[in-house]
């Protein structure tokens, strides 16, 4: 399964490979570093303590030579045995060069006779000796100057070249068992970095296959990897997010349960109207008129909520619906709104009053705004008493207006003041519906004034009265829905 979900995902990215790499790469460069800085610094000093060496017995020889008064006459027999014995001794070449720069004493027997200008030699008369390594052909030549003895001047050179195969090869041996050993090394380190990264990314592989159980139906149960802090967090974000993803499946059930009940209703009444017409023939005109009547009431209130519903889906904060704003004269749109609900106002023998206490111009949608007012309105009318009255007051201050809506009516249950803006939330359900009540015009106001980043409360004492506080800012911060929401939740917390 885990392999199935990721065969599209590039390898290369995976943080187990990574890990891998990284122990691979700590493991292996610096045994394979420290292999050559040892192997040349053995080198090194290999050839340094030679040089040094035969050095010194060039300069014995160079002395020899001077008392053997061998520049002159090369006929010494001990000079030239012990000239043979050094270059077999040391598997090299001698060369003796007096002050016309001419080969005296080859040991090789190759040159003797020639002229020999190099500026080794030249440089040596002039008392600087130079040492030089050739690695390729494995040869170290160096010049020992000959010095006469009374005045101290170079009277001649001795020419050396030694031979380091013996040192190339301990080096080519050590090499090897270098070799040997970064193998082992490398080795060891891949059978470490796949043990080290299979173990590290397994509690992520546990988190993960605990999200496809998950996601895939298979269990319920929390999510729970805490092995690290990391898979930790990540688990119980996971948790979070399934909880609240629960939560919204349950509303989203029930809203469409409501949905589907408060349609019914309607239907359902319609029905028993028109069956009990049908099954009687001689009902009078009058029963049917006032069966018919009733069918139409049931129509009108089937189109109310269908209507309503809508309205609650545009107003919807996460619609992309775009707000129509404009410069809006707050106390007209009031004005207009308690005019259109005076007749029901009218009907129910209560006494509207609008009180402006100062003019305010804010940059609203009118429709949307007047859509709120006009519920929170017509509830403070409906859920009022006889003879009572509804006080609309519009007031502003620098950066919010507020329209509060005071009613004498019933009241609402301390306990119901937190749900009033569900949708379908009803305090008494019998009482809401003899009244035509479906219980979304709360919803709507709600939702059309968190999409003006404003908020609504209110305060209640049943049997007295309910106050309705709206207030928004007077110039909205948004112009669509979609950005609206974290500021909206942002006023609703400063209002409470
Ligand atoms: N001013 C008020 N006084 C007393 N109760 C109120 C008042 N306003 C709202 N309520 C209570 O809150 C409930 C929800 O109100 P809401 O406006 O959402 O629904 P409704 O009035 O029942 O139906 P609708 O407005 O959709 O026709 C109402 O059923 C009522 O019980
Ligand atoms: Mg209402």
């Amino acid at each position: 399964m885990f392999r199935e979900r990721f065969a599209n995902i590039n390898p290369f990215r995976s943080l187990g490979l990574r890990i891998f790499l990284i122990i691979c790469l700590v493991g292996i460069l610096p045994v394979m570093l420290l292999r050559s800085i040892i192997l040349r610094s053995y080198e090194t000093r290999a050839l340094s303590v030679r040089v040094s060496e035969i050095q010194n017995q060039c300069t014995i020889l160079a002395n020899h030579l001077v008392t053997y008064g061998y520049l002159t006459d090369q006929s010494s027999e001990t000079v030239n045995a012990e000239l043979e014995q050094f270059s077999a001794l040391y598997d090299g070449r001698i060369m003796v060069i007096d002050g016309d720069l001419k080969i005296i004493k080859d040991t090789y027997s190759i040159s003797q006779g020639k002229i020999m200008i190099s500026e080794e030699i030249l440089r040596c008369f002039d008392k600087t000796s130079i040492s030089r390594h050739d690695r390729k052909n494995r040869y170290i030549e160096f010049t020992t100057p000959i010095n006469d003895i009374e005045t101290g001047s170079v009277i001649g050179v001795i020419l050396t070249s030694v031979s380091t195969d013996n040192i190339a090869e301990t080096i080519k041996i050590m090499s090897r068992k270098a070799y040997l050993f970064t193998i082992i090394a490398a080795v060891l380190t891949v059978c470490f970095g796949v043990f080290v990264s299979i173990n590290l990314i397994k509690p992520f592989r546990e988190v993960n296959m605990a999200l496809i159980r998950v996601e895939e139906g298979f269990t319920d149960d929390k999510v729970s990897v805490p092995a690290y802090n990391e898979t930790m967090v990540i688990s119980e974000s996971f948790n979070r997010l399934m909880e609240k993803m629960k939560t919204l499946e349950a509303s989203r059930q029930e809203f469409v349960s409501n949905v589907s009940h408060e349609l019914k209703t309607p239907i359902t009444s319609m029905k028993v109207l028109a069956d009990s017409l049908i099954q009687n023939d001689d009902a009078p005109v009058e029963i049917y008129r006032e069966f018919m009547k009733d069918i139409t009431e049931e129509i009108d209130r089937e189109d109310k909520i269908i209507n309503d519903l809508l309205s609650l889906v545009k107003l919807d904060r996460t619609s992309n619906d775009l707000m129509n704003i404009t410069n809006v004269d707050v106390n007209k749109m009031v004005e207009d709104v308690l005019k259109r609900v005076r007749p029901i106002a009218d009907k129910e023998k209560v006494d509207l009053i609008l009180e402006s206490i100062r003019p305010v111009t804010a940059q609203i949608d009118e429709i949307k705004l007047s859509l709120a007012v006009m519920n929170v309105v017509e509830n403070a009318i409906k859920y009022n008493k006889e003879n009572g009255w509804v006080r609309v007051a519009v007031d502003a201050d620098h950066q919010f207006f507020t329209i509060t809506v005071s009613d004498s009516g019933i009241g609402i249950p301390e306990e119901s003041l937190a749900h009033i803006y569900e949708r379908f939330y009803r305090v008494d359900k019998s009482h809401s519906r003899m009244i035509g009540g479906t219980g979304l015009g709360l919803a709507i106001a709600r939702n059309a004034i968190l999409m003006h980043d404003g908020a609504i409360r209110a305060e209640s004492t049943e049997g007295v009265g309910t106050s309705f506080i709206i207030k928004v800012p007077l110039k909205s911060l948004n112009v669509t829905t979609a950005g609206s929401i974290k500021d909206n939740e942002e006023t609703e917390e400063e209002e409470k």
